[in-house]
């Protein structure tokens, strides 16, 4: 796409999420489940926390993924859906190019795993399951037996201090132009700093930091 991200500016991109098309329905049943999240915590089922995407990145990542017609992505860090919800909900609007898009999803925190299938069931109905795939596993084991999959766009929220290590992992399975998007980036600098280096020096990488929700790096490999 001819556009630069390093010229990306906050009141365009403000602009560009409410150009976005979250379907209403979705929507509002999303905004619903963020605010039940905080009783879900309390149950003391899901240990320290579930730390949910902010609802603001959650909206950017879904205009990044229609825009650019992105259909093959990996999620890193799926906890209970939040972030699943919206680039699932990208994923879905008219299929770009004719190709239907599709999601693999980590998580290995299994009573995590279970309230994720609750709420896909509930935003997408049963049929969650054609565009969505729940690898109840480790990135690093998940890795092991992964085949030879390429993907064009990849979140990251799992540990930030394994930001980078995966990263680096994952190159071999980067389609030319691939986005990925790392949350927490401003949150939870010190712990990902390296990662923050790495894909601001590397000359494959494009990367710009985005002061919305708890921070997040768009970095597009080429
Ligand atoms: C910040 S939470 C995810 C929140 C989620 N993205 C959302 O928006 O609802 C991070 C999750 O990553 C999972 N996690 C951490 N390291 C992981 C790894 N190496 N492989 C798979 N899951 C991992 C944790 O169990 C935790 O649930």
């Amino acid at each position: 796409m001819g556009y630069s991200l390093s010229k990306l500016k906050e009141d365009t991109i403000c602009i560009l999420i409410f150009a976005s098309k979250l379907r209403p329905g979705i929507l509002r049943k999303l905004l619903c489940l963020y605010k039940k999240s905080d009783q879900l915590l309390k149950s003391g089922r899901f240990g320290e926390g579930l730390w949910p995407l902010h609802p603001a990145s959650g909206q950017f990542i879904h205009w990044l993924i229609r825009f650019h017609g992105l259909t093959r992505g990996l999620e890193v860090g799926a906890g209970i859906g939040f972030s699943t919800a919206w680039i699932v909900s990208a994923l879905l609007s008219p299929p770009c190019k004719g190709v239907e898009g599709s999601l693999v999803s980590l998580e290995y925190f299994l009573p995590k795993v279970k309230q994720w299938e609750k709420h896909m069931r509930l935003l997408f109905g049963e049929g969650y399951e054609k565009t969505v795939t729940m690898i109840p596993s480790s990135f690093e084991l998940w890795l092991r037996n992964a085949g030879r999959k390429k993907f064009d766009f990849v979140f990251f929220d799992q540990r930030k201090e394994d930001y980078l290590a995966h990263l680096k992992l994952l190159l071999p399975r980067l389609k030319k132009g691939a986005f990925i998007v790392a949350d927490n980036v401003i949150s939870h600098a010190k712990f990902c700093q390296d990662y923050l280096d790495f894909v601001k020096k590397d000359r494959r990488f494009r990367s710009v930091t985005l002061d919305i929700g708890q921070g997040i790096e768009v970095s597009q490999f080429s």
